[in-house]
Parts: C-alpha cells; sequence; structure tokens
C-alpha cells in the first residue's frame, strides 16, 4: 500500500458548513470566506446548492454568491443541484460545475430529497444530459456509506452498485459521505475496497464527517487505498440539516481542513494549500459565526 503523491482537496465550507448554521449568512460574508480559500490556495470550492429554499434556507442566497464570485484561473466552484431546476439556477449564475446528491438508505432519501432513491435517479437523468450538452462536469454524492440515522448498518455492496450506476450515467467522480461519521478504518477500507471493484479508485472521493473522531483515521486509511480526492470543511464547519441523533440535534464535524492539511504535510503528500492561510480563513469565519473553531490544529496553533 502507498499513499498517492498528490491529492485534490474539495473544500465544502462555504455550502456543507453554512447549510448547517442556526443563523442565516449573507451572500456578501460567504464571498469573503470564499477570497480567502482562494488566496489560502484552495482549487476547488463548493460554493453554494440550488435547492428548495424552503428546505435550505441558508443556501436561498446561493445565486447571489456565484454572481458575485471572482472568476479566477485554475479554480473552480461548484454547486449541488438536486434536480434540473436546480441545474437551471444555477447555470443563470454560470456555474462551472454541478454535483447530485443521493443515499443508499431509503429513509435517508424520503428525509433529504423527498424521494426514493430510484426516483432520485431518475432526476438526475435529465441534469446529467443538460450537462453534458453545456459541457458541465457533474460529481455525485452518495450520503450515509457507513451508517444512516434511520437504517443503522449500511451494506458496501449497496454503495458500490450504486456508485457504478451513478458513474454510468456520467458523473465523472463519486463521493463517499460518511455523512454521521460513524466509521471506522475498518469499515471504511471495506467499503472502499468493494466500490473500487466497480469504478477506478482515481474516480472516487471520500466526504468523511468527524462526529465520532474517526474521520483523519478514516482519510489515513482512505489515502492508503489510493484515494486521492479529499472534501473537507475549515474550522469543521458543517453537516446536513436532514440528520438528527438522538438528542434531536442536527449531525456535525465535517473533517477540518486544517487538520488535513496539517497531516497531509507530515505525509509529504502535495495539496497545493497553505497552513497558516487556511488557518487565518477558519478563525475568521468562527469569529464571524460566533462559534467555536472545530480544528485542533487551529487551537494548537494559537
Ligand atoms: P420537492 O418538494 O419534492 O420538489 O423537493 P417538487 O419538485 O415537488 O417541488 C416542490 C416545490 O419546490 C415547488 O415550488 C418547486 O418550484 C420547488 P412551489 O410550486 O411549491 O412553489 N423547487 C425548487 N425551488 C428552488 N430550487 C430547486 C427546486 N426544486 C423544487 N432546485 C428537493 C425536492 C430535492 C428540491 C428538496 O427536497 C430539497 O431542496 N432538498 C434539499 C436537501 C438538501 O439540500 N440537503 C442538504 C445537502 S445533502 C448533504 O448535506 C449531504 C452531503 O454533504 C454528503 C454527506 O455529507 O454525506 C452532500
Ligand atoms: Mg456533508
Amino acid at each position: 500500500m502507498t499513499l498517492p503523491k498528490k491529492v485534490k482537496i474539495v473544500e465544502v465550507s462555504p455550502r456543507d458548513g453554512l447549510q448547517n448554521e442556526q443563523q442565516l449568512v449573507s451572500a456578501k460574508l460567504k464571498i469573503e470566506l470564499i477570497d480567502l480559500l482562494v488566496d489560502a490556495g484552495v482549487r476547488y470550492i463548493e460554493a453554494g446548492s440550488f435547492v428548495n429554499p424552503s428546505w435550505v434556507p441558508q443556501m436561498a442566497t446561493s445565486d447571489a454568491v456565484f454572481r458575485g464570485i471572482k472568476q479566477r484561473q485554475g479554480v473552480t466552484f461548484s454547486a449541488l443541484t438536486p434536480n434540473l431546476q436546480g441545474f437551471n439556477r444555477a447555470m443563470a449564475v454560470n456555474v462551472g460545475e454541478v454535483a447530485i446528491f443521493t443515499t443508499v438508505s431509503e429513509s435517508f432519501s424520503q428525509k433529504n430529497i423527498n424521494c426514493s432513491v430510484d426516483q432520485s435517479l431518475k432526476r438526475f437523468t435529465p441534469v446529467l444530459k443538460a450537462a453534458a450538452d453545456k459541457d458541465i462536469p457533474v460529481r455525485a454524492y452518495i450520503s450515509c456509506v457507513a451508517g444512516c440515522p434511520y437504517e443503522g448498518n449500511i451494506d458496501p455492496t449497496k454503495v458500490a452498485e450504486l456508485a457504478a450506476r451513478l458513474s454510468e450515467m456520467g458523473c465523472y467522480e463519486v463521493s463517499l459521505g460518511d455523512t454521521i461519521g460513524v466509521g471506522t478504518p475498518g469499515n471504511i477500507s471495506r467499503m472502499i475496497e468493494k466500490v473500487a471493484e466497480k469504478i477506478s479508485i482515481q474516480n472516487i472521493a471520500v466526504h468523511l464527517h468527524d462526529t465520532y473522531g474517526q474521520a483523519l483515521a478514516n482519510i489515513y486509511a482512505s489515502l492508503l487505498m489510493g484515494v486521492s480526492v479529499i472534501d473537507s470543511s475549515i474550522a469543521g464547519l458543517g453537516g446536513c440539516p436532514y440528520v438528527k441523533n438522538s438528542q434531536g440535534s442536527t449531525a456535525s464535524g465535517n473533517v477540518a481542513t486544517e487538520d488535513l492539511i496539517y497531516m497531509l504535510n507530515g505525509l509529504n503528500i502535495q495539496h497545493g494549500i497553505n497552513l497558516e492561510k487556511i488557518v487565518e480563513a477558519g478563525r475568521f469565519i468562527s469569529k464571524e459565526l460566533e462559534r467555536s473553531n472545530g480544528s485542533k490544529i487551529s487551537i494548537a496553533l494559537t
């Protein structure tokens, strides 16, 4: 098992991070955050989502965010689009890349996108057709790959089959989401092994929440298996509003980009991000949101 020399980091804080905040964040602040991320060297940023604003009001400003972003050479700004309506909204503000999202869990699918898994794939068909017509790359997410808050354990074979379908439909990358952060290096590795039997390891990304403190260990296990695309979020912001724990609060804590960068530096894996600057970006947004910073590295470097 060898580690990749270089990885792509998908920064999801403006979307996954801010969708889960109680407060509404202005488009202006989101754009300031995005500018700091770009300045720190981030080259792929999920900047918003074009979902129903009554479902996720925090993302209602995504149109304004994309209108306000300064486009830069070599930087991709992407957005979630759950259906053709969302895709058309994204195209109206010149989004360069989109992501569709589904899951292996029928219960989570109903709660998150109000349809079955099969129906979600039917909704994506026109999105993928329209995207292909416009040469827009489409990424896919599969949520709850290591466990579901409503259905418990998830069979990795189901994850692999869904990844294969999304890939066949035209998604260039499938991001495997441990939405509730229950995975450990053992079951995450076994799940990736199954998925890699169906799609190339180059087309697999990992999106690992840190709810149980396992995210970095799970990323290390993924890197050892050849995964070279990692989703993360500064200050550990984020979570899905449609995942509730037994206390009723929503799932939280993406792996913090700062902590990921520190680990990658130690492993001598290239990523293109400046640690000090990304720490500053995390501190900036934590201060603005008046919340504690979820990055251990940021706290250690104080
Ligand atoms: P629906 O209610 O089934 O949709 O929602 P519908 O087609 O029946 O339409 C109902 C109404 O919604 C209509 O308006 C539509 O116009 C409107 P009305 O006629 O009643 O006034 N509508 C829209 N409006 C704006 N933009 C749109 C749109 N689509 C319909 N795109 C839908 C289906 C999927 C839209 C809804 O369930 C939804 O928006 N869900 C949001 C889910 C979400 O954003 N979840 C968080 C992201 S996923 C996640 O966090 C996991 C991830 O991070 C990975 C991981 O961590 O594992 C990706
Ligand atoms: Mg997420």
